[in-house]
C-alpha cells in the first residue's frame, strides 16, 4: 500500500510538473524566446522554423545555438529555407548574438536593418545569396567585435564604406557578387589590427587601386570582374606575404617585366587585362599552384623552369607575342 501511495504521489507530481509549466526545465531565456517568436511571426511562421514551438525549450530549436553556461542565444543561422520577407528588426533584440547568418534565402528582400547595429557582441555576420538590396551599411563599423563579414551574392548597391577599416579584428570581408560602384577606399590600406582578406569580385568598382594598399601585408586579394584600371604592381614586391591574387577581368595596365613577386605567392590570376612587357624570370622561383596571364598584351619568351611549364597553354594564350613552351616556340 505504502509504495503505491508513493508512486501515485510521484506520478501526480510528474503530471503536475509537465502540465503546469514546461519552463521548469526550460534553459531558454524568456526574453530571447519572445524575440525569436517575433522573428518567426515576422516571417509568417514558415515551415523552415517549425521546430520553434513556444511549448518547448528554445535552446532545442533548430537554426540557433544557446551558450552552454548562460543559455542566452548566441547564434542565429537560418539558411536554405523557403523564407520570404525582410529581416525583422527584432534580430537586434538578441543582445548576446555572436553569429548572425541568413544564407541562401532568395526570397529574403529589403535592406540590411539598422537594428543589427545593436548586436555589440557580434563576431560573424553572414547575409549571402539573398535578394537583399540597398547599401553596405556604415553602421557595421560600430560592431567592433566583428571578425568576419560576408555580404556576398546579394543585390547591394552604392560604394564600399571606408570606415570598415576601423574594425580591428576582421579576418575577411566578402562583398563579392553585388552591384557595388565607386572606388576601393583609400582607408583599406590602413587597417589597424588584422589585415583582412578582401573579396570584392563581380561588382562595378572603378578607378585605380589606392597606393595605400601597398603598405599592408594582405594574404588574399580578389578584385576580379570589376572595372579597375591602372598599375597594381605595388601590391607585389619581394618582402610582401601575399598568397592568393585574383585581378582577372579588369582594365589593369602596367609593365610586368620588372615586377618582383614574393615567395609566398601560390595563385596568380591576371587574365583579361591590358598588361604589357615580358614574364619576369623571377616567376620560375615560385611554387605556384595556379597561374593565368592569358588575354593580355604580353610578349617574349616564357621563362623556362620552376612551375611555369607545368601549366598548359590556356594559362598563357591570347597575348600579343608570348612564346615558348607550353606555347609554340619563339621565332
Ligand atoms: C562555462 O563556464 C565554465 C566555468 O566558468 C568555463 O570554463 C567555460 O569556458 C564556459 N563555457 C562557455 C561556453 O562559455
Ligand atoms: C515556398 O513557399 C511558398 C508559400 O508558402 C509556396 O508557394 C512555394 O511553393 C514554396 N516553395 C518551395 C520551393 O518550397
Ligand atoms: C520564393 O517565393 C515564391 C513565391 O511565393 C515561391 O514560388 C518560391 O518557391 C520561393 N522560393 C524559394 C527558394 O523559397
Ligand atoms: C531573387 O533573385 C533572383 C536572382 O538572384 C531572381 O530570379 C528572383 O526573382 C528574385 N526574387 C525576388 C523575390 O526578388
Ligand atoms: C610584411 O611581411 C614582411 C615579411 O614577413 C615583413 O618584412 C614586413 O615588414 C611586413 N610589412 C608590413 C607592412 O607589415
Ligand atoms: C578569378 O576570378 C574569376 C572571376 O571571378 C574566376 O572565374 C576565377 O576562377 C578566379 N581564379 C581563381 C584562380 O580562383
Ligand atoms: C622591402 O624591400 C625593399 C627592397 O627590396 C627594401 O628597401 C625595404 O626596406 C623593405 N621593406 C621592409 C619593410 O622590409
Ligand atoms: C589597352 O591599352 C591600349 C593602349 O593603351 C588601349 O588602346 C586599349 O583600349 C586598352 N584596352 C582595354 C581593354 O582597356
Ligand atoms: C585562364 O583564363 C582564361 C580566360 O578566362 C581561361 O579560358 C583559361 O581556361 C584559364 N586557364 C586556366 C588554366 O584556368
Amino acid at each position: 500500500m505504502k509504495t503505491s501511495l508513493v508512486s501515485i504521489l510521484s506520478l501526480s507530481l510528474l503530471i503536475f510538473l509537465s502540465l503546469s509549466s514546461p519552463s521548469l526545465s526550460d534553459r531558454c531565456n524568456p526574453q530571447d524566446k519572445k524575440v525569436l517568436l517575433e522573428i518567426k511571426a515576422a516571417f509568417n511562421n514558415p515551415y523552415h522554423l517549425a521546430s520553434w514551438n513556444p511549448k518547448t525549450d528554445c535552446c532545442d530549436w533548430y537554426s540557433l545555438e544557446c551558450d552552454l553556461n548562460t543559455s542566452r542565444v548566441i547564434a542565429l543561422t537560418i539558411f536554405s529555407g523557403n523564407i520570404s520577407g525582410q529581416i525583422p528588426a527584432a534580430v537586434g533584440d538578441l543582445p548576446f548574438l555572436k553569429n548572425l547568418e541568413f544564407h541562401k534565402l532568395t526570397n529574403l528582400t529589403g535592406t540590411i536593418p539598422s537594428a543589427i547595429a545593436k548586436l555589440k557582441n557580434l563576431q560573424e555576420l553572414t547575409l549571402s545569396w539573398t535578394n537583399l538590396s540597398g547599401p553596405v551599411p556604415t553602421f557595421l563599423t560600430q560592431l567592433t567585435n566583428l571578425n568576419f563579414i560576408d555580404l556576398s551574392f546579394n543585390d547591394l548597391t552604392g560604394s564600399i564604406p571606408p570606415s570598415l577599416s576601423q574594425l580591428t579584428k576582421l579576418n575577411a570581408i566578402h562583398l563579392d557578387r553585388n552591384k557595388l560602384t565607386g572606388e576601393i577606399p583609400e582607408s583599406f590600406g590602413k587597417f589597424t589590427g588584422n589585415v583582412p582578406d578582401l573579396y570584392l569580385s563581380h561588382n562595378q568598382l572603378t578607378g585605380a587601386v589606392p597606393k595605400s594598399l601597398g603598405n599592408l601585408n594582405f594574404t588574399v586579394l580578389d578584385f576580379s570582374r570589376n572595372k579597375l584600371v591602372g598599375d597594381i604592381s605595388f601590391l607585389f614586391g619581394t618582402n610582401k606575404t601575399i598568397q592568393i591574387v585574383n585581378f582577372s577581368r579588369n582594365k589593369f595596365e602596367f609593365d610586368l617585366s620588372k615586377v618582383k613577386f614574393p615567395a609566398s605567392l601560390t595563385s596568380l590570376d591576371l587574365n583579361h587585362n591590358n598588361i604589357t612587357g615580358t614574364l619576369p624570370e623571377g616567376l620560375t622561383a615560385l611554387n605556384f599552384q595556379y597561374l593565368n596571364v592569358s588575354y593580355n598584351r604580353l610578349c617574349g619568351q616564357i621563362p623556362v623552369g620552376g612551375k611555369l611549364q607545368s601549366f598548359d597553354m590556356y594559362s598563357y594564350f591570347h597575348n600579343r607575342c608570348l612564346c615558348g613552351s607550353p606555347l609554340p616556340a619563339c621565332k
